[in-house]
């Protein structure tokens, strides 16, 4: 059985006291109210916020992600942060290739499979996203786009490193918008990616992998589709700016 997994992305939201008070909020409802049997909670803040949000959250169950990396360890790029420094700041977990981070920032599958190499040799997990436009859907290219994104990016690791990835099928036109993909269109795209990963590793592999939903999760629609065979849980952003709707997200697993 795999654990489930709950991760806000706050995106670039939140100045500092304010991201210190979601935490302190989270870290202790989370102590309360959360079976961490059942779920791995975790905050992944602006870079600015990963040391002091992985302090806060140190010795309990939550953990700590960035949303972000550069593909080199070190080196004259200014204003881009390393795998390695986000992890000696206390995080475990680092987005890769957010639809946001492609539409906006140009980032490719090419360049998403250099930055997976640097996360995974810094003993982290990578948070790998994939997710078609409404145009791509509409044009019924959603499995092609989706196969594309999920074997140009992770591909190339071997079946050790793939179980230190975690895949968030985040379709574009859910994110931000209010609209959730159905249960069953969801779950249709789980499905699929897990056929690509049994394909490629065995089922071995492709079972242990956590496949992530996000897209307008909210507390009123994260158990249904948190109960379907594939959905490991859900990457969350606008409910994640807000304690309590992030929290019973959480408690829906
Ligand atoms: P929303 O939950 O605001 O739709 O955002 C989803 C997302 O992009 C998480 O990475």
């Amino acid at each position: 059985m795999r654990k489930k997994i709950v991760a806000g992305n706050w995106k670039m939201n939140k100045n500092f006291e304010e991201g210190m008070a979601l935490t302190s909020e989270v870290v202790n409802m989370v102590k309360d109210e959360v079976s961490h049997e059942k779920v791995t909670v975790i905050l992944i803040p602006p870079f600015v916020h990963v040391h002091p949000v992985a302090a806060l959250a140190k010795g309990t169950p939550v953990l700590v992600g960035a949303q972000n990396c550069h593909q080199e360890a070190n080196g004259a790029y200014t204003g881009e942060i390393s795998a390695g420094m986000i992890k000696s700041c206390g995080a475990t977990h680092i987005i890769l290739g957010h639809s946001e981070r492609r539409m906006y920032f140009g980032e490719t599958n090419a360049l998403l499979a250099s930055k997976v190499n640097t996360v995974l040799s810094n003993g982290l997990t990578a948070i790998y996203c994939c997710g078609e436009t409404l145009e791509q859907r509409n044009a019924n290219k959603h499995f092609e786009v989706i196969e594309s994104q999920v074997k140009e990016g992770l591909f190339h690791l071997d079946a050790e490193q793939m179980k230190q990835i975690v895949i968030a099928y985040e379709p574009v036109w859910a994110i931000g918008t209010g609209v959730t993909a159905s249960t069953q269109q969801a779950q249709e795209v789980h499905a699929f990616i897990r056929q690509l990963l049994v394909a490629k590793y065995g089922k071995d592999t492709a079972e242990s992998v956590c496949i992530l939903y996000g897209g307008s999760v909210k507390p009123d629609n994260a158990a249904e589709l948190f109960s379907q065979s594939d959905i490991d849980g859900g990457l969350i952003g606008g409910a994640a700016l807000q304690s309590r709707s992030f929290v019973d997200i959480a408690k829906a697993c």
